[in-house]
């Protein structure tokens, strides 16, 4: 190439660089500011360890999601359990406990899919042959594959930092139930626990839209039904839900999204407004004055709820990560590498007076 074409094909590249860097920072949020990266938290984490890292996650979500669309679900409820309790930190995860049950055994986790931790550990498993084990974390795991699930359902794609560490210590059933609130919950409710982990009003109307794709057992939502129906549910739809649940302690599931059950989008929000919202805790998002032009908005704007869900995830992943030299990176999700000399971490610390008699699942 002669030096003049050379400087013009620079000054090309240079000039589209531009536009894509300016397109890259106005496109996906126009008014939703971003949450910051936790130190020790970074895009390309994983750039020289383990490059094939995030195509081999999205690979086998994909895959794994076209044969049972429900493992979208249960994989992005896994994340946000995991978040929820203790952090992500992939304590979720881990088969019993030190000292009786652990996570796994408490009243939430037992709705929790099977199918969603097998294909944790599946893609653990291709990780480890990959890039070698103690490399990628499960709580890496967890959010990619949380974010993966909600692409592949049609619903907005957003990077997610990397460099999470597993946790050595094991969350108690004490701890899932003074972080994950029950179905039964009110805004108030909702919005004490949130307060906790800094997340918000807006917070919690983006993230309940999770509730966009997967299923609830009757017993979730029997409350509602029985003995009389709520009167914040459409009465047809009230009707509909009693066929599903004929009497109280029903073993079956229904859609959470009555309209597009499998569909990541914000019909979740459209529902709330026609009052069929699920649970309590979904359709009070409507009901209560402190969230319910945000629900009005949602429901009105995809684009604006996608934004916002983005931003909210983002904020969600990074609860109390563990980084650095904290923690472990297991090789074994299920496990943890170094049961012995690990308990009276800061982070196992409880909090029991945070439970509270909305904690009743
Ligand atoms: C705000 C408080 C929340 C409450 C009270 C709540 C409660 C529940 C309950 C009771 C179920 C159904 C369990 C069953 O009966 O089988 C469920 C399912 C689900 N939740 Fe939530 N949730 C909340 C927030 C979230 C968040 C933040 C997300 C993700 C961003 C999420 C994603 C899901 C998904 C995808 C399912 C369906 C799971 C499946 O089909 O396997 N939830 N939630
Ligand atoms: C917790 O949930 C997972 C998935 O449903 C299951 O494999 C595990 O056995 C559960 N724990 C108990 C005690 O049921
Ligand atoms: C309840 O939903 C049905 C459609 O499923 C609708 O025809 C009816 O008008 C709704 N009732 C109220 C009170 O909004
Ligand atoms: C991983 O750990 C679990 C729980 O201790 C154990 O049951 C399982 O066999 C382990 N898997 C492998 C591949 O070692």
């Amino acid at each position: 190439m002669a030096p003049a074409a050379a400087t013009v094909a620079a000054a090309l590249a240079l000039a589209l660089a531009a536009a894509l860097l300016c397109a890259a920072s106005a496109a996906p949020n126009d008014d939703v500011s971003q949450p910051p990266v936790t130190l020790g938290l970074s895009y390309d984490f994983y750039k020289r360890s383990c490059p094939k890292a995030e195509s081999i996650v999205r690979s086998f979500v994909q895959d794994a999601v076209r044969r049972d669309v429900g493992l979208a679900a249960g994989l992005l409820r896994l994340h946000f359990h995991d978040c929820f309790v203790q952090g992500c930190d992939a304590s979720v995860l881990l088969d019993g406990s030190a000292t009786g049950p652990g996570e796994k055994q408490a009243p939430p986790n037992l709705t929790l899919r099977p199918s969603a931790f097998k294909a944790i550990n599946d893609i653990h498993h291709r990780l480890n042959n990959e890039c070698g084990a103690n490399i990628v974390s499960c709580s890496d795991v967890l959010a990619l594959a949380a974010r993966d699930s909600v692409v592949v359902s049609g619903g907005p794609s957003y990077r997610v930092p990397l460099g999470r560490r597993d946790s050595p210590s094991f969350a108690t059933q004490q701890d899932v139930l003074t972080g994950l609130p029950p179905p039964t919950a009110n805004v108030p409710a909702l919005l004490a626990v949130l307060s906790k982990i800094n997340l918000d009003a807006i917070d919690l109307v983006a993230l309940s839209g999770g509730h966009t794709i997967g299923l609830g057992h009757c017993t979730s939502f029997e409350d509602r039904l029985f003995p009389r129906p709520d009167p914040t549910l459409n009465a047809t739809f009230a009707g509909r839900l009693r066929q599903t649940c004929p009497a109280k302690g029903t073993d079956r599931r229904t859609p959470l999204d009555v309209r597009t059950p499998n569909q990541f989008d914000n019909k979740y929000y459209v529902n709330l407004v026609n009052r069929e919202g699920l649970f309590t805790s979904d359709q009070d998002l409507f009901t209560n004055p402190a969230t319910r032009s945000i629900v009005a908005k949602f429901a009105q704007s995809q684009k604006a709820f996608f934004d916002q869900f983005t931003s909210s995830m983002l904020q969600m992943g990074q609860i109390k990560v563990l980084t650095g030299s904290q923690g472990q990176i297991r090789s074994n999700c299920s496990a943890r590498n170094n049961p012995a000399g690990t308990a009276g971490l800061p982070w196992s610390i409880l909090d029991l007076e945070e439970a509270d008699s909305l904690l009743v699942f």
